[in-house]
């Protein structure tokens, strides 16, 4: 049976980011899976103080938090789902928070022309990014995905991402609005109404992805 572990950045209730990991649970709950659910803001987790002693003792030193007890959840995951509304082109600060504590995963070395990172585990996971954009260009996400791609080499040979990213969603829920309420809604956002048909297609189409992403990892 596998097991998914979703880090939750997001930041309020009912937000979009809730709703593509929702289609995604349900997605993969059409196979028998273990499926654990934590919402960042909700965790204790200290920041990073870069002390670097995990380059040593192979852990974080910092123990009076809920860091221990997550970090072995996400070595024993074999899909990690990180969820985020993008937040000034990045993920939010909880999330980013958690990030920030995968320092203590490898070892890092200084090299004369960069760093050299070594994972204390070879880790073979899916790693899936669910991200909500108000922009109705994607690239914001860019930095996000960029350091994901570098994150899923540092930690492992085999790692996989998956990336959705949906677009041009403002209010809570926005991504499941019907294309009536798409068109009662786009004027008060300063929106040409006239976008709300091929904008529920498109939110349509990426509650799909999320569901159908979540289905096939999890066989
Ligand atoms: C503090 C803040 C910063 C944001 N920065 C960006 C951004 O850089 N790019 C973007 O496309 N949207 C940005 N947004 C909009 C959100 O990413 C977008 O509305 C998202 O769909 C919200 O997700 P949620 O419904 O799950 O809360 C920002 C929103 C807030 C509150």
């Amino acid at each position: 049976m596998k097991k998914i572990l979703i880090l939750d950045g997001s930041t309020r209730k009912l937000g979009n980011t809730s709703v593509l990991l929702q289609h995604f649970t349900e997605g993969a709950q059409n196979n028998s899976v273990d499926i654990e659910h934590v919402l960042a803001k909700d965790l204790n987790i200290k920041y990073c103080n870069g002390c670097l002693r995990c380059n040593l003792i192979k852990r974080c030193s910092i123990r009076d938090d809920d860091w221990e007890k997550l970090s072995q959840k996400i070595n024993e995951a074999d899909i990690l789902v990180f969820a985020s509304p993008i937040y000034f082109h990045y993920v939010t600060a909880p999330l980013k928070n958690i990030i920030d504590r995968f320092r203590s995963f490898v070892h890092v070395q200084i090299t004369e022309t960069g760093l050299i990172h070594t994972p204390w585990n070879n880790w073979t996971k899916d790693f899936v990014l669910l991200l909500s954009l108000g922009s109705s260009d994607d690239s914001d996400a860019q930095p996000v995905i960029d350091l994901f791609e570098y994150m899923k080499e540092v930690l492992g040979d085999n790692n996989k991402l998956h990336v959705i990213k949906a677009t041009r969603l403002a209010v809570i829920k926005q991504v499941q609005k019907t294309e009536e309420e798409l068109r009662e809604l786009y004027p008060k956002l300063m929106l040409d109404e006239n976008l709300a048909k091929a904008d529920f297609k498109k939110n349509q189409d990426v509650l799909k992805e999320c569901f159908d992403l979540g289905k096939e990892l999890s066989k």
